[in-house]
């Protein structure tokens, strides 16, 4: 039985031979994509040369691509660990053509594979082909029927829907008929007695679909338009995970040796054997082993998309991706913790074993391995500390509900805590209470139109100006250029409008790796339009405007906003020094995480796991001047990946990068760096490097924030001014430092002096009131106003009274500044026999009079408010009582 990395070599060799180029994954977590949060697709890095936004270097690519299916148009998150064949994070083999061989070749080899190279049984194998629609227009693929039948009977072949057969990425994008391939995996005796062609696409758990080939000729419009795309190009997707199932004759993706190393550790971490039994997805009620058995291929499963999604850059939030990452995080601790009854950090311990699995197909987390695990470790501590108040405050509404939990409580434990509904209504149910769940429903609802009304973004499509050339960016070399429009679209956000803009050659930089978009303006003929922002959509470069010229087609000389720019760029070339000047402080292990660059300042997250000293940060700053006055002069190749890995260049998990990589040298002995951004020509043109300030973004995640040239000169200009104020202000002393020390201690000198006059004071004060008490029924009372300045006078010489009676009740008020001030002091025996309350009195007498509030004990208790004019009926009111 082949393992599952031999399977997975034996795809890529294959596809080597038939001369394809073989491309490692793009990253799972995708940026300049704003249709997309994570690849949930091996094309989704090759969509701009199915588009023609971009030329292929290769006409044949295949990989391995890790994909993660929780969010948007394709999301299987509920079905993960219920069913044995589902998952967050899978890989996808792929192979594609873009605009090279089709069908013909493209069925040929995918028959070649799984029959003569992985030694399929031909009788078990199914396909399925577009069957048309009418209401797009659309015939059968009965190109894709006609190469089926040189290889397989007709009656194997099945003519699907649009929903099953024609694939699409998104609600927009590239698209096209496909022809999937099924297997049906069932034991002899029962594919006799029901015939396996009735359970393809049914949700037979052992006939299932393994490998998708789509023919792309069509890209979708925002109006639903399909519009057939200049080239045709071949898509196809193997699930990895299913595949390796298949092959190892397994029944269940979990127990294939991708799984098994994973759940034999949970087994031996919890002490609960897996029995590898299924859910039947209809049963309402699943037994003891079954929800184990869910609860493991939950935690085998999520791991996989918890530890890849952050190797590759994106750390748990509370928005976006990171939003994510945290949800699928809490759903695997949720399991563990009700179901296996684990109550400490668990999933971190499985990561190294994942690492050393992957270590040569995706060894970015072998790579980042102890990082990942620190992440992992303090996500589940914070949750775990979470669910605890959240069961806390299930004991507590159990305790004040009579028969239902209401439910917006059910939404707030969901919200706030995230106690899913059934987990409440299991706790519910043991207490014997139940949950309004059509509240609950109420409340979701309202909160998702809430996040809907305030994300919604709504983009036209592209209107075409020019021919639909590449796009040139010239911004490294020039500021400005005449060029022309080659498209544009309106976009609508929030009720605000705006345009984006795409040129056919650009001087500006879109944002990415940290550093901001160009501004700069556009002159249409004289009219001037001004560009507020430039990003990128996959390898386009949008410009952002207002409005839109009167007449788009006419020619346009583009300029930056250079000021902008230049400061810009010294926070680039800054953030490079940086970066090496804290690899050589704190250490190898630091590496980035997040970068922001811009004209004001520049923003470094990196990996570290304590704080930066002051002493460190002084080091850093002074390594980086060093090489600022050094004044390296900063070289730019384009080579490919691995030659400038081998240089020792700074590889970034998370970017992705074309064939070619841009890398930045500042004396290869100091700095070399992938990097696309602008960079300055030698590092004396910084000027200077000021650190501002030094904290933590994350579990093990620093972030430093500093400034450049003018920018850092007019910090220290700043804080040289406030000193020269403060010495002003001590009267020029000699040595400041001292001069501060002293007043400091003069001052706690003076305030002990002044606190023992004050005592003194009170005392006197007090044994004079001590005498004005009266007797009340046995008990000394003493109701007094009296002028002090602050409230905790009263509190304290109310308290000392108790020194003078042994039955006493006081009570002192006090006008301070117009507001009310009241303080009562009982002793024991006199609240105890008499059954006063000092706090109860101060809530039910004295609030209302002074319209205020207040509280503490049963024999001392305050007040404040805001009416003191009716001090004297405190007292009395209080005085009648007793
Ligand atoms: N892009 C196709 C899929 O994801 C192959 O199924």
């Amino acid at each position: 039985m082949s393992t599952a990395g031999i399977i997975r070599q034996q795809f890529l060799d294959f596809f080597s031979s038939k001369g394809h180029q073989i491309v490692p994954s793009a990253p799972i977590v995708v940026k300049n994509d704003p249709t997309l949060l994570f690849t949930n697709a091996g094309m989704n890095q090759f969509k701009d040369y199915f588009l023609g936004n971009k030329k292929a270097p290769f006409t044949r690519v295949a990989d391995t691509q890790k994909c993660l299916r929780v969010s948007g148009k394709h999301n299987d998150l509920e079905e993960v660990g219920v069913d044995t064949y589902h998952h967050t994070m899978f890989e996808m083999l792929g192979n594609w053509s873009f605009g090279d061989y089709f069908k013909t070749e493209a069925i040929a080899w995918s028959w070649e594979l799984l029959t003569e190279v992985y030694k399929l049984p031909k009788d078990r194998l199914y396909v399925t082909v577009f069957g048309g629609d009418t209401k797009e227009n659309l015939p059968v693929d009965e190109e894709a029927k006609q190469e089926w039948l040189k290889w397989i009977d007709a009656d194997r072949i099945l003519l699907g829907s649009k929903k099953d057969n024609f694939w699409e990425m998104g609600d927009t994008g590239p698209c096209g008929p496909c022809t999937e391939i099924h297997v049906d995996c069932r034991p002899d005796n029962e594919r006799k007695l029901v015939d396996g062609k009735t359970l393809v696409n049914n949700d037979h758990p052992q006939v299932i679909e393994i490998w998708n080939n789509v023919f792309i000729q069509f890209n979708r419009l925002k109006d639903g338009n399909l519009e057939p795309l200049p080239n045709k190009h071949v898509d196809t997707g193997m699930g990895f995970e299913r595949l390796v199932r298949v092959l190892q004759a397994k029944t269940s993706n979990y127990d294939t040796d991708v799984f098994s190393h994973t759940i034999q550790l949970i087994e031996k971490i919890t002490g609960i054997p897996y029995k590898a039994t299924e859910a039947n997805p209809a049963a309402n009620k699943r037994s003891e082993q079954e929800n184990i058995d869910v609860a493991i291929r939950v935690l085998s499963d999520h791991i996989r998309a918890i530890c890849f999604t952050i190797a590759d850059g994106q750390l748990p939030s509370n928005t976006g991706a990171g939003y994510v990452v945290r949800r699928i995080l809490r759903r695997a601790v949720r399991y563990y913790y009700s179901t296996l009854q684990y109550k400490q950090p668990l999933l971190f311990q499985l990561v190294p074993e994942l690492a050393a699995q992957f270590v040569t197909v995706f060894p970015e987390l072998k790579q980042q391995e102890s990082f990942v695990e620190k992440v992992i470790k303090e996500e589940e501590e914070a949750f775990l500390r979470t669910l605890d108040k959240g069961l806390k405050k299930i004991d507590d509404l159990i305790q004040n509900s009579t028969n239902t939990i209401e439910g917006k409580a059910a939404f707030e434990l969901y919200d706030t805590f995230g106690f899913p509904l059934d987990l409440t209504k299991l706790i519910a149910q043991e207490k014997g209470l139940s949950v309004d769940e059509k509240g609950f429903e109420v409340e979701m609802q309202a909160q998702k139109d809430r996040s809907r009304a305030a994300t919604t973004l709504d983009t036209e499509d592209w209107a075409i100006v020019g021919e639909e050339t590449p796009v040139k960016f010239i911004g490294y070399t020039d500021t400005s250029v005449n060029t022309h429009v080659i498209k544009y679209r309106k976009v609508t956000a929030k009720n605000k409008t705006s345009y984006q803009l795409v040129l056919a050659t650009t001087p500006f930089y879109a944002e990415s790796g940290g550093q901001v978009g160009d501004t700069g303006t556009l002159n249409f003929d004289g009219e001037l339009i001004e560009v507020t922002n430039t990003k990128k959509e996959n390898d386009l470069i949008i410009h952002f405007t207002d409005k839109l010229p009167q007449n788009p087609a006419a020619k346009v000389f583009a300029e930056i906003d250079t000021h902008r720019r230049l400061k810009t760029t010294l926070h680039h070339s800054a953030t490079h020094l940086m970066h090496a000047a804290l690899r050589k402080v704190l250490g190898e292990h630091v590496a980035q995480k997040g970068s922001l660059v811009n004209d004001e300042y520049l923003r470094f997250d990196f990996s570290h796991f304590s704080k930066v000293s002051d002493e460190e940060l002084l080091q850093v700053e002074q390594i980086v001047n060093e090489a600022v006055r050094a004044n390296y002069p900063v070289v730019i190749k384009e080579m490919p990946k691995d030659e400038a890995i081998a240089l020792g260049a700074m590889a970034l998990f998370g970017e992705k990068y074309g064939d070619l990589v841009r890398v930045v040298v500042m004396n290869p002995a100091f700095s070399i760096e992938l990097c696309g951004g602008t960079h300055v020509a030698s590092t004396g043109e910084i000027g200077l490097f000021k650190i501002k300030s030094e904290g933590a973004v994350a579990a093990g995640v620093r972030r430093i924030e500093a400034f450049t040239g003018v920018a850092a000169e007019q910090f220290v200009q700043q804080q040289l001014e406030e000193l020269k104020q403060v010495k002003a202000a001590l009267k020029q002393p000699k040595e400041l430092l001292k001069a501060v020390e002293q007043i400091q201690q003069e001052l706690s000198a003076a305030k002990k002096q002044l606190e023992a006059a004050e005592n003194k004071l009170l005392d006197s004060e007090r044994v004079t009131l001590a005498q004005k008490a009266v007797t009340i029924n046995g008990i000394a009372f003493i109701g007094e106003q009296l002028s002090v300045n602050n409230p905790d006078a009263l509190k304290k010489l109310a308290h000392d009274l108790k020194q003078d009676h042994a039955q006493l009740v006081a009570v002192l008020v006090a006008n301070i500044g117009g507001k009310a001030a009241v303080a009562i002091s009982i002793d024991e025996k006199t609240a105890a026999e008499k059954g006063l309350d000092a706090g109860q009195l101060i809530k039910q007498v004295v609030a209302p009079l002074i319209k205020g509030g207040g509280g503490g004990q049963k024999t001392l208790a305050t007040a404040g408010g805001q009416n003191a004019d009716q001090l004297q009926d405190v007292i009395n009111n209080i005085r009648e009582k007793i």
